[in-house]
């Protein structure tokens, strides 16, 4: 399908930007995008989005990025938010939508991790009540970028189902399920760890999470937001309608291990 193959496969992370800024229309496309399209996994919690040029480096490079690392771009996207129930799955999942967005318009970006919320707020010169909940570094990938593609897990890998004890086989998926899965199997994870399967039957898809002794639970939940966006995006691509993804308890045993844990699920 166009939008898996053309947007969700082509997109790939990027830390190295040409030095140029990204014209204002662009920066309208993505704020319009952010507005008007149906991006939020959770409606009643309270987000604003914001970008800052190139002089964010200065101010986030302490308390930004891993391993001490922070990514220099001529732009950043900072998505603050409330504290709710599930604001963090939120903010991975309005963010990667907007990764997607930023894809389709020909920009490249990469998430950062937040070492540190508070100071980075207040390095940016932010006193909203709202926490700062992601970083985005973007631009246009420098001409001379070699970074290679990330590997990542196959659509047998990440699918199981009904159960966690139960294989599924994934040459019964029909064409739009497939697609959402692959778009699934290809999210961004911090340090591309991948954490989280997903159990298929014929009505639903629950997405659970694998323990991960790297990945903090701020991260997981980015995870989380992240991976349920690309689903959701590929399945409303071809299905305005589709139902959405839902916190809500599962309605059979998925059989889970002790360390592993029931995050969402969604009806197909
Ligand atoms: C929550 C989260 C935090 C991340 N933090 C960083 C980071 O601090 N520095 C970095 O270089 N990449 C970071 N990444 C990018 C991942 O390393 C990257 O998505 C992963 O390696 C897969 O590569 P891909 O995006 O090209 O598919 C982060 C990704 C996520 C989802």
């Amino acid at each position: 399908m166009k939008y898996y193959e053309e947007i969700v496969k082509n997109r790939q992370s990027c830390r190295s930007f040409e030095d140029i800024s990204v014209e204002f229309e662009k920066i309208e496309a993505i704020t319009d995008y952010h507005e008007d399209e149906e991006s939020d996994l959770v409606d009643e919690i309270k987000t604003e989005l914001k970008f800052y040029g190139s002089k964010a480096y200065g101010l986030l490079k302490d308390s930004v990025g891993y391993n001490g690392i922070c990514i220099k771009a001529p732009q950043y996207a900072v998505l603050y938010s409330e504290k709710a129930d599930h604001y963090l799955e939120n903010a991975g999942y309005i963010i990667q939508g907007i990764t997607l967005k930023m894809t389709e318009l020909g920009l490249a970006a990469c998430w950062l991790t937040i070492n540190d919320a508070e100071a980075a707020k207040a390095a940016l010169g932010e006193d909203t009540d709202l926490e700062l909940a992601c970083v985005l570094a973007f631009g246009y990938r420098a001409k001379d970028n070699e970074e290679k593609k990330a590997p990542k897990i196959s659509l047998d890998e990440l699918c199981m189902g009904p159960d966690f004890k139960t294989e599924v086989n994934t040459d019964l998926f029909y064409h739009e399920l497939e697609d959402s899965l692959r778009a699934s199997a290809h999210a961004q994870s911090f340090q591309n760890l991948q954490p989280y399967r997903m159990l298929v039957d014929p009505t639903t898809v629950h997405l659970v999470g694998l323990p991960s002794e790297m990945t903090n639970d701020y991260d997981t939940k980015l995870n989380y937001g992240i991976v349920m966006f690309n689903f959701y995006s590929v399945m409303w691509a071809v299905r305005p309608q589709a139902p959405r993804w839902s916190f809500d308890a599962p309605e059979h045993d998925l059989k889970l291990p002790d360390d592993v844990e029931y995050v969402a699920k969604i009806k197909i």
